[in-house]
């Protein structure tokens, strides 16, 4: 992919070199263009040793216009990314101003624009920068982050730009040859918990953070597939690319789920769905009268189950999260649900719901693998190799052998 990067001045362009190297690590062609603000904060020498190309900085450089002209560099990029933007380039875009190289390059290109904001807290939730975004999401633009936390101004807010790495997965995805591996596929995952209401101020749901769902459809769209994650409610951003679909009962994400189910060929369901809820729906709040009360329950559809009884059914995967016999439960609902794959992991006060990492063993029939303590997002890139590993295999063995029969024309001469 040839990517145009642009600079500009914010002190967040310190981490550009490294940015430049992941972009290159996932195969990308790198041209930078810096700002004469950016070049405050970034030397050209540096990016040219990393890009390994000449830095472009000026849109009257007559040499550099001879051997790439801007227009002809607006068309060589199938992507223009702009990292860090600031309020400044970001007033440029939406007001269609060309000054300079960077601006003018926008205006020229035909390529997606992917733009990562980094600016003080203050200034990011300033109207005029939050209408710029908007402005800029309208026309089709990607805007990456910002991420909330500590800035370099020492303050803490929204406002820092995200890490190279994020930036560089969600344009190109992750590394290696792994990529691709699940091109032109649809991957759906179901993700978080699910809110089943008592009254209109009260609910059941469970610990599930959604952590591990959101990491495999990134993980999905790393491959190289379309993914679609039907999620319950979480505060998570969902992973660049990934279409979000927003439910909160069981019932609403067994619905969304049947809806997109047609064009699905794997299907991952990583959402601790209530199996549970009230029976009935009170529409006024339930006042408290006796010394104790009796909430009845009704079993919620099993979404999983019901998408691995279609005929013909996606690739399953499930998850089992157990306190205890893991591999006995996992196993039982691998069968029960007859499923292509089952993830099972252990919950309980240490770990599985709402960390940042799991270990999980993985179950299909005839075989299992075991992965180690890691980053849900690490693990959910091995577990998505795995599938997509399987489902070509069970692909490859549900097909038809193909027989080929030669008939020889016996000569009759
Ligand atoms: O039967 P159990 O709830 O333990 O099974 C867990 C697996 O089934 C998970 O993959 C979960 O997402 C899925 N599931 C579902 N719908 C339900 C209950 C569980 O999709 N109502």
């Amino acid at each position: 992919m040839n990517i145009v990067l642009g600079i500009s001045g914010g002190i967040a362009a310190y981490k550009t070199p490294d940015l430049v190297r992941r972009l290159k690590e996932r195969g990308a062609e790198v041209q930078i263009v810096l700002t004469a603000s950016g070049e405050e904060f970034v030397t050209p020498t540096a990016l040219q040793a990393v890009s390994g190309r000449p830095i472009r900085n000026n849109l009257w450089d007559k040499e550099a216009e001879a051997s790439m002209s801007h227009i002809e560099l607006a068309r060589w990029a199938e992507l223009v990314l702009i990292a860090p933007a600031t309020a400044e380039i970001m007033s440029r875009l939406a007001g269609g101003g060309a000054p300079d190289l960077l601006s003018t390059l926008c205006l020229a290109t035909e390529a997606p624009i992917a733009v990562a904001p980094a600016m003080n807290r203050v200034m990011w939730a300033n109207p005029a920068v939050q209408a710029n975004r908007r402005l800029l999401e309208e026309r089709g633009m990607t805007i990456l982050g910002p991420d909330t936390g500590s800035q370099a101004c020492g303050e803490i807010g929204a406002g820092r730009m995200i890490e190279p790495e994020a930036i560089a997965d969600a344009i190109v995805g992750a590394p290696g040859s792994r990529r691709g591996a699940l091109a032109g596929k649809t991957v759906m995952v179901t993700a978080g918990p699910t809110r089943e209401p008592i009254d209109p101020v009260r609910y059941i749901t469970n610990r599930s953070s959604g952590k591990m769902g959101y990491a495999m459809a990134r993980a999905a769209r790393a491959h190289g597939a379309r993914a679609i994650l039907v999620s319950g409610p979480v505060a998570l951003d969902p992973p660049y690319g990934v279409e979000l679909h927003r439910t909160e009962t069981a019932e609403q994400m067994y619905a969304k789920t049947h809806e997109l189910i047609g064009d699905v060929d794997v299907f991952i369901a990583a959402a601790a769905v209530s199996d549970y809820r009230p029976a009935g729906s009170h529409v006024k709040k339930i006042k408290k009268t006796a010394d104790t009360m009796t909430l009845e329950l009704v079993r919620s559809p099993d979404i999983l189950a019901s998408v691995a009884a279609l005929d013909p059914a996606p690739f399953t995967v499930g998850f089992a999260a157990e306190t205890h016999e893991v591999e006995t439960y996992a196993k039982a609902k691998l069968d029960k649900k007859r499923l292509d794959m089952i993830v099972a992991n252990r919950v309980g006060a240490d770990c599985g719901f709402d960390f940042d990492d799991n270990a999980v063993t993985v179950y299909w029939p005839g075989g299992e693998q075991a992965f180690a303590e890691a980053a849900k997002i690490e693990l959910a890139e091995d577990l998505m190799a795995l599938i997509a590993e399987r489902y070509e295999t069970v692909r490859e063995e549900a097909e038809p052998r193909l027989v080929i029969v030669s008939s020889i024309a016996a000569s009759k001469d």
